[in-house]
């Protein structure tokens, strides 16, 4: 089974956005949607978002599904904005509670903000199998990242999420709050030990030098070639690299105002009496 895969590159935050489906006016689901933000004026576009809505009724397509296959830290999810223009059910790892729990303690959100997942409208149990129209999507746990972290393996595609990047990009990084290396490390040899040919689909691409942005690699190109992973690479000297590189990288641009809105599956915060929703900074926090 081989589904068609339409991607969509958000050049603002490096991401790449997908829509799944077995071919013109069947179901579909969109897996990662950006919700633009810029965070000088504090406001939010729905210009990406827009793209996938056009490409839906282009194609005819019905949405089933809009999968996240993470709270993102490095933008804001389009999830509900495109149920409400397109419908679907929003679905998520099942272990979402997790860091649910540990943001609304750094945000010190408002005492009813629930730590179940209820925001959500599915929460996903490791290896759980669902249908998208025709076509059967299976929910692999891959944590490392964050700990809850899922990809989703829709016929011979596999959309990784934030596991593995391009061959040349490499992983990852595993510092944010509940993250872990080594538990990346298995996750990543998990996806790698499928089918040579499997196609999977990245989350990101950050390209070096001149390169285009790329969306697609393979099992085995990623096992060829994958500079943090590649066969041959022990869990021990992936940790050592992947620790010491995070030591080095800065917070996302958008971390604070991503994790407090998908979270909250894409909406945003509560308005105040005065009708005005606001995003939190919490100094000194992260
Ligand atoms: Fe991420």
């Amino acid at each position: 089974m081989q589904p068609t895969v339409q991607p969509f590159f958000d050049p603002a935050t490096w991401t790449w956005t997908y829509v799944v489906h077995a071919g013109e006016g069947t179901a579909c689901a969109i897996i990662d949607p950006v919700l633009d933000y810029d965070p000088k004026s504090g406001r939010t576009r729905t210009d990406s978002a827009q793209q996938v809505v056009d490409y839906v009724r282009a194609q005819r397509l019905s949405v089933q599904w809009i999968l996240e296959t993470h709270a993102h830290a490095d933008h804001l999810s389009a999830a509900a904005w495109l149920r409400e223009q397109l419908g679907g059910r929003i679905g998520i790892g099942g272990r979402i509670p997790s860091v649910q729990g540990v943001f609304k303690k750094i945000f010190h959100l408002e005492p009813g903000f629930p730590t179940d997942g209820s925001q959500f409208d599915h929460l996903f149990a490791d290896d759980e199998v669902f249908d998208i129209g025709a076509l059967q999507a299976r929910v692999l746990s891959v944590p490392g990242h964050t700990p809850a972290c899922v990809a989703y393996q829709v016929g011979d595609a596999v959309f990784v999420g934030d596991t593995l990047f391009p061959p040349d990009v490499g992983t990852a990084r595993c510092d944010f709050p509940g993250g872990n290396a080594r538990t990346l490390y298995q996750s990543v040899r998990k996806l790698l030990a499928m089918p040579d040919d499997t196609r999977l689909f990245v989350c990101h691409d950050y390209p070096p030098n001149d390169r285009a942005p790329r969306c697609e690699t393979r099992v085995a190109e990623q096992r060829a070639h994958n500079i943090h992973i590649h066969d041959g690479i022990s869990e021990e000297a992936f940790v050592a690299m992947r620790t010491q590189r995070d030591a080095g990288l800065q917070m996302p641009q958008l971390i604070l105002p991503s994790i407090q809105v998908n979270i909250r599956a894409g909406q945003l915060p509560p308005p105040e009496d005065n009708g005005v929703s606001y995003l939190k900074i919490p100094l000194n926090a992260l």
